[in-house]
């Protein structure tokens, strides 16, 4: 089993991303700025695993307040989670979670304050727990699209590096597998970052799961030749209308499919769903360091002061989306009324 992260006794500890697939090393935070650089670093990465980093990095920062009146632990309460909420613009999952610590925090600020410490913590730990029976029950809901057999082609990494455990397409995949279906993964490289090849590549490979790496400009060459009969991604913020913004390149992928008449299923916990950004047109992206696409490996690709653009998410408009696969249900288009409803579940 994968521990992406996990609350212990000395700090929260996080597998480091940046140095899989050849180096399997843990880091291990003690304060929340720790945790703000780890999200910042993409050490952990992956909007749901984002999500729950900064509930466990709040829970982290208020434990070691100094404070000693209701004041004051509020006055720093606030401050950890603005650190916390500029770290990422993109994955709703982190401003889902700090919302959610912020109303556990009014509930029970009146309480001792080594009660309110104790609390935020179990509920940091809840919020862990959920995120993993969310994703098996995605994962049963969105096995039922899978082929029975044939090639199935993911973007990026939404596995269980990217969640608390299980993950979002991937645990759609592995729950496919677990009922006995014949899948092949074909894996987008995920250039720059390459989460496709260093991370989904490697944890499938730990479960067995036939998979092969493709660089991203072979995707439209594999879907012609009859190679992929499904495709299944994560989402990073789902907006009202169902507009997705997902790891740049989603979108290329989606149009492609389209062309060679291909399922593209988005597989997302309802955390992901931002009902009050109406279109994808609303959705931050975030422009990350160029240094990611000028060097591989640390060794210079481009020429010295060429331009360079890094945005980090692209989004794929609704019309390419055949369905929307979450904990509670699949949602199909018009995706305004069907996510509208899948919430109120
Ligand atoms: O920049 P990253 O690695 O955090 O981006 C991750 C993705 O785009 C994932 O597809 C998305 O967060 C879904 S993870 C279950």
């Amino acid at each position: 089993m994968i521990e992406t992260l996990e609350w212990t006794d000395s700090g929260v500890r996080f597998i480091d991303q940046t140095k899989l697939p050849t180096e399997e090393t843990y880091v291990v935070c003690k304060t929340y700025e720790q945790v703000a650089d780890v999200i910042r670093d993409m050490i952990v990465r992956g909007a749901p695993a984002i999500g729950v980093s900064a509930a466990m990095g709040i829970a982290l920062g208020v434990q070691n307040s100094k404070a000693e009146n209701g004041g004051d632990l509020k006055r720093d309460f606030d401050k950890i989670c603005d650190v916390i909420g500029k770290t990422r613009p993109t994955a709703v999952n982190l401003f889902w979670a700090i919302k959610r610590m912020q109303e556990k925090f009014e509930r029970i600020r009146v309480r001792p304050i080594p009660q309110i410490k104790q609390e935020l913590i179990d509920e940091a730990k809840r919020m862990h727990a959920e995120d993993i029976a969310a994703n098996q029950a995605m994962g049963r809901n969105g096995a039922t699209l899978m082929p029975a057999s044939g090639g199935v082609l993911t973007h990026c990494n939404a596995g269980a590096l990217a969640t608390c455990g299980y993950g979002t397409a991937l645990g759609v995949i592995r729950a496919a597998v677990e009922q006995g279906k014949h899948i092949h993964v074909y894996a987008d490289e995920t250039r720059p970052f390459l989460q496709g090849s260093r991370l989904t590549a490697w944890e499938l490979m730990k479960d067995g799961i036939p998979t092969t790496v493709i660089s991203d400009n072979m995707a439209g060459a594999m879907m012609r030749q009859g190679k992929i009969n499904a495709i299944v991604v994560g989402a990073d913020r789902i907006a009202a209308n169902g507009d997705v913004a997902n790891k740049i390149g989603t979108y290329s992928v989606a149009v492609l499919a389209k062309e060679h008449s291909i399922p593209f299923y988005v597989a997302a916990p309802f955390s992901t769903i931002d009902l009050d950004t109406p279109t994808g047109e609303g959705i931050p992206i975030e422009q990350r360091n160029a240094k990611e696409v000028t060097h591989i490996a640390g060794r210079q690709m481009v020429p010295e002061g060429v331009g360079v653009e890094n945005p980090a998410f692209d989004v794929t408009p609704a019309q390419y989306v055949t369905a929307i696969i979450t904990e509670l249900g699949i949602a199909r288009a018009p995706y305004t009324e069907a996510l509208k409803k899948l919430g109120e579940r």
